[in-house]
């Protein structure tokens, strides 16, 4: 995909928005190639829209998933970042968002080194289990949960956490980075995917 403009994102969030913050900083700072063009939300009291609204980014509160990406098509949005969206994405929302190559242009960010721990609360699940690491991982989105090509992970131990807080406050700060550096190639679409095996990964070029 060579646009000749700087890819657009939507960020899709329902709380917090903590990593649509580092993402924002990103881009500020030139370390992400891209433009945010909307930060969407399934929850009208989402954090994130304030933190975007603050930003002067445009905002929308919408459930509906065919209303969204009809949105989302007319702002021309080339990728879908997701930053703890809490929705299950339907078949045909993501059909909507596939490259020419068959492959989604949804990127999500999941607290724990997948096929490990998808689903919710994956930072507490690995601290109740006293697992000696977990980690996080950055994959595109296909119809299954948490399921997807692999982009990048990054593990961290837990061995010495104390509560799920502290897992969480330490999986978060990988998170920042390892989201914007990984978009920042997946973005540019320089990347590969193999095949290993049954799983699918994407390779930086
Ligand atoms: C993060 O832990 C992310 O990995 C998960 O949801 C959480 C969102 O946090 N998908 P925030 O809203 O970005 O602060």
């Amino acid at each position: 995909m060579a646009l000749g403009r700087l890819p657009r994102i939507a960020i899709l969030a329902s709380g917090r928005g903590s990593n649509f913050s580092a993402i924002a900083s990103a881009v500020h700072d030139g370390k992400l190639a891209a433009e945010i063009v909307l930060v969407g939300s399934d929850r009208g009291d989402a954090l994130v829209l304030e933190k975007a609204q603050s930003l002067g980014i445009k905002t929308l509160v919408e459930k509906d998933q065919a209303r969204l990406a009809m949105a989302l098509k007319e702002l021309q949005v080339d990728y879908v970042v997701l930053a703890g969206f809490m929705r299950i994405l339907k078949k045909d929302f993501i059909s909507s968002f596939h490259d020419a190559r068959g492959f989604s242009r949804i990127v999500n960010i999941h607290p724990s080194l997948l096929p490990e721990l998808p689903g919710l609360d994956s930072y507490r699940r690995a601290f109740e289990q006293k697992l000696p690491k977990t980690g996080v991982t950055v994959h595109f989105v296909d119809a299954g949960v948490d399921t997807g090509p692999i982009c990048a992970q990054q593990s961290f131990s837990i061995a010495d956490c104390t509560s799920t807080e502290e897992v969480e406050k330490r999986g978060l700060a990988i998170e920042h980075a390892l989201y914007p550096s990984t978009l920042n190639w997946v973005l540019a679409n320089k990347f590969d995917i193999l095949k290993q095996g049954e799983t699918l990964y994407v390779r930086p070029h």
